[in-house]
């Protein structure tokens, strides 16, 4: 049985590559309905360092002022044990980059070209994929960080933007929300809280995330923020220490940095109790099997969505006239090939579930 993620992966991406024959109806509601997780958070939270140490590679440009000016879409492929790392951007198919560094110049590039260097945001995403052997299936969606005040060149209307930027991806029903908040901030203040409660005021789909636990004031912890008592959510909050300034400085790699995190909770006596449920090996974890829930829950909506893609497809291909282009074929088969591995996934999934199977 294919991964489910794997193909909600595959589905984005035949959406977004599809997206050019607009006509397709279907294509955008497909595209909404499909479970996503958005990260979100006030600038300098935190959420590229988050979005790092999941992936366990340095790939994202940074600097002051608003460095993320267009959502980027982030598919994670595990690959076998033992395979070369790579990243490949959907506007630059059949080119393999194994430099992160490239990745991270191509991010800032492909940005620059659709908002002109202005410094502007768009909302167009980028969509870019890992495969590597040391990641677990997941799509993450990087946003905009959320901010208060325009810096120089850029108006001042940016400042909402972004926020109803933000708010378009994260009020979908479907989204899970990964809030980022800085434990060195009071709660109140922090944007993610407050943007994410104005969605999910139960806390349904918001998954809270501590960074900065290491940079709190002396004698004060993160202990009652972890046990949800400063704000309650559905989910567990999940604390992490990300790599300081000065470690990026001194290039200290992710895998020492996930190990130093690792001993960080189990060695500081107040978050011991905790340690089992804190830091970023774990949030990818929990993400994915999260995702994973998700997903199968939506199966049978999100197949009735594709039957409607694929009908209205061969309808406008045919309206269209013949000879059709030799790519609008080959996109159509290619979401029907996810159509038919979805029933398949669909089978195994209900079988999985009858009275008698072993689910
Ligand atoms: P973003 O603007 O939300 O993407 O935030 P970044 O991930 O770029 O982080 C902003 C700054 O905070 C960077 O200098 C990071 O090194 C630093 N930082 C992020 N998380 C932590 C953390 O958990 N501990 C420490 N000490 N520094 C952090
Ligand atoms: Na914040
Ligand atoms: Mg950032």
């Amino acid at each position: 049985m294919e991964n489910l993620i794997t193909l909600v992966n595959k589905i984005q991406r035949a959406c977004t590559a599809l997206g050019d024959y607009g006509e397709a109806s279907a294509l955008p509601t497909l595209w909404d309905s499909l479970p996503s997780i958005a990260v979100v958070g006030g600038q300098s939270s935190g959420k590229s360092s988050v979005l790092e140490s999941i992936v366990g590679k340095d790939f994202l440009p940074r600097g002051s002022g608003i460095v993320t000016r267009r959502p980027l879409v982030l598919q994670l492929h595990k690959s076998e044990e033992g395979s070369r790392e790579y990243a490949e951007f959907l506007h630059l198919p059949r080119k393999r980059f194994t430099d992160f560094s490239a990745v991270r110049r191509e991010i800032q590039d492909e940005t620059d070209r659709e908002t002109g260097r202005s410094k502007q945001i768009s909302s167009v995403p980028i969509h870019l994929s890992i495969y590597s052997p040391n990641v677990v299936n997941l799509t993450l969606i990087d946003l905009p960080g959320l901010t208060k005040v325009a810096v120089e060149g850029q108006p001042d209307s940016i400042v909402h933007d972004i926020e109803n930027m933000v708010r378009s991806y994260i009020e979908k029903p479907n989204c899970i929300i990964l809030a980022i908040s800085p434990a060195n901030q009071d709660l109140a203040t922090s944007d993610a809280i407050k943007i994410s409660r104005e969605v999910d005021p139960t806390g349904e789909r918001t998954l809270g995330v501590l960074t900065k636990i290491d940079l709190m004031d002396k004698g004060t912890d993160a202990v009652d923020m972890l046990e949800g008592k400063s704000y309650r959510l559905k989910f567990p909050w999940v604390g992490v220490v990300n790599r300081s300034q000065a470690d990026i400085n001194k290039n200290v790699d992710m895998i020492a940095a996930r190990r130093r995190e690792r001993e960080y909770f189990s060695n500081t006596p107040e978050y011991k109790h905790l340690a089992h449920r804190m830091g970023s090996e774990h949030l990818a974890k929990m993400l994915s099997k999260h995702l994973e829930t998700v997903i199968k829950s939506r199966i049978p909506s999100i197949q009735s969505l594709i039957n409607k893609t694929v009908s209205e497809l061969e309808t406008e291909l045919s309206r269209l006239g013949k000879p059709v282009a030799a790519d609008a074929g080959g996109k159509l088969y290619m979401i029907m090939e996810i159509s038919r591995a979805f029933d398949q996934t669909y089978k195994d999934h209900l079988d999985g579930v009858r009275p008698g199977g072993d689910k």
